[in-house]
Order: structure tokens, then C-alpha cells, then sequence
């Protein structure tokens, strides 16, 4: 009870036609081995992970609609859904009298389709928005500055993510010309990243990964300075704009 937790589905997780996308028959099944693993009776939040091209999107959202009259669930959500779908979505859930809790987009200063339509949409039927990926995969940070690729990093895993291919000397000079604006902030650069994703009053919170607990710290701290100027926020579209 102290505690939000949130699972999705959609994804593979099993072998078959059964194991993934957005059937009735997958997304019970799966958000009842979920609770087993989890040893709870229900999850604060469950998703549709992606909408799924070969089922009816009344079938998804009737799925979610009876998790939560089952009791498994107490409220539902949206990932990875664009406009459309998200629209449609929203209006099925609304009229099944189980209303969409939040959308889980993709959304950083290098990827901002969300800010085509769907921010308009959430806020116009009072669904919140829960960003993933603020980070762009970690190339939003201290972390690739120099040009090198840490050891660990997700840029050096083979299957990772973020492709150390994508990490060009066009990005570099970028990155460094937004670390250098997050400096005259006081501010790491994943701070100023992530407090440009919260500066949208529409966004409700923000999904941060973390693969050690001094990447938390980091990214907590952004809660010091969040606030933008004008000017600020005008110079981050500027080097946005060089590539
Ligand atoms: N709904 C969906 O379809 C979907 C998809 C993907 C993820 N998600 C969720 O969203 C969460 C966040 O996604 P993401 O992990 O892709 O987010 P991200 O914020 O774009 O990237 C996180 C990565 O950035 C690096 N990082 C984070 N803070 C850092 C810091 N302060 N300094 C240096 N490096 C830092 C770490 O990479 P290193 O490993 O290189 O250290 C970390 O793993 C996931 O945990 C997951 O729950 C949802």
C-alpha cells in the first residue's frame, strides 16, 4: 500500500501465437503469471504494452476493462500507442466505464513525435503521461561526452538498446553544447534532460533507468533545479536544431 506498482503487456514472453500483442486470452494469462511471480493479488497499474495490428483494439481495451473488474488491476494504461490509437483507445476505455489512467510514450529532446497530437489528446480526457526513454538510451548524460564508449555502458553491449553507431561526432558536438548550457545551470546534463521532460505540466511523471544507484542520485537531484527560462529553453531548440 506504500508502494505503486505497474506491469505491462505485449511484448514476447512465451512461445506461440499466444505469448504476446494484445489477445483477451495473452493479456489475462500474462498479468496472472506476473502476479504469481510478483506474489501479489493485483498491481496498482496494468498496460497495454503496444497495440496489436491483428486484434481488435475492442478486444484489448475490453481485456483491460475486465482486469479491473476482476480485481487484478486497479487501474489501466497505454504504452507505445500513437495518436490514432491512442485516441481510440481512450474513447473504448471511457465508454466501458474503466477510464485510461496514463500513456507510457517514448519521448527526449531526440524523440518528440509525442509533441505532434498526443500531449494535446491526453490532456483533453484528463489521461496522464509517464515519458520513457528520457535519456535517449543513456546518450543524454556525462557518459559519451569524450567520444569514448565506458565498458559497461549500453552503447558497448553487443544487443544493447543504443547502438555505439549512433553515437556520431554530429551528436557528440551536440551533447556537448547541451552539457555546457546543463553547467551554467548547475546541473548534470541527464538533470537537464530530465527536467526538460517535466517541464510540460501535461507530463504527470518520468521513467528513469538507472544502472547503478550513483545514476539514481544523479537523476533525483534534478528535483533541485527543474525550472527553465526562456532563454534557456530557446538555446536547447537551437542546438537541437544543428545536426
Ligand atoms: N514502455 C516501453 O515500451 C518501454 C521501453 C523501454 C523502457 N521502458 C521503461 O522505461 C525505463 C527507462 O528507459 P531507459 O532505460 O531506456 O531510459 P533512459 O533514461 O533513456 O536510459 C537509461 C540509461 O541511461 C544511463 N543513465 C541513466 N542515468 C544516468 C546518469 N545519471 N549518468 C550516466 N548515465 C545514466 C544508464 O545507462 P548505462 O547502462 O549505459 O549505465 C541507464 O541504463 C526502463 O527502465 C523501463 O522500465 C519502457
Amino acid at each position: 500500500d506504500e508502494l505503486i506498482i505497474s506491469s505491462k503487456a505485449g511484448y514476447n514472453m512465451w512461445p506461440g501465437p499466444y505469448g504476446e500483442w494484445g489477445s483477451r486470452k495473452y493479456l489475462i494469462a500474462s498479468l496472472n503469471q506476473s502476479l504469481q511471480r510478483m506474489q501479489l493479488d493485483y498491481v496498482d497499474i496494468f498496460y497495454s504494452h503496444r497495440p496489436d495490428p491483428d486484434t481488435p483494439l475492442e478486444e484489448t481495451m475490453q481485456a483491460l476493462h475486465d482486469i479491473v473488474k476482476s480485481g487484478k488491476a486497479l487501474y489501466v494504461g497505454l504504452s507505445n500507442y500513437r495518436l490514432q490509437e491512442a485516441k481510440q483507445a481512450i474513447k473504448i476505455l471511457k465508454d466501458l466505464g474503466t477510464p485510461c489512467l496514463i500513456h507510457q510514450p517514448k519521448y527526449s529532446m531526440y524523440e518528440r513525435w509525442v509533441e505532434e497530437g498526443l500531449m494535446d489528446v491526453l490532456e483533453k480526457n484528463g489521461v496522464g503521461c509517464i515519458p520513457f526513454s528520457p535519456l535517449a538510451q543513456g546518450l543524454l548524460t556525462n557518459k559519451y561526452l569524450e567520444g569514448n564508449i565506458p565498458e559497461q555502458s549500453r552503447a558497448a553491449k553487443a544487443h544493447g538498446a543504443l547502438q555505439a553507431s549512433a553515437i556520431t561526432p554530429e551528436v557528440l558536438a551536440q551533447l556537448n553544447s547541451l552539457n555546457n548550457l546543463a553547467q551554467k545551470r548547475g546541473q548534470s546534463l541527464a538533470q537537464m534532460a530530465l527536467a526538460w521532460i517535466l517541464k510540460d505540466k501535461r507530463v504527470t511523471t518520468v521513467l528513469i533507468g538507472v544502472s547503478s544507484v550513483a545514476q539514481l542520485h544523479d537523476n533525483l537531484a534534478t528535483l533541485n533545479n527543474p525550472d527553465f527560462n526562456q532563454e534557456e529553453l530557446a538555446a536547447i531548440e537551437q542546438i537541437l536544431k544543428t545536426n
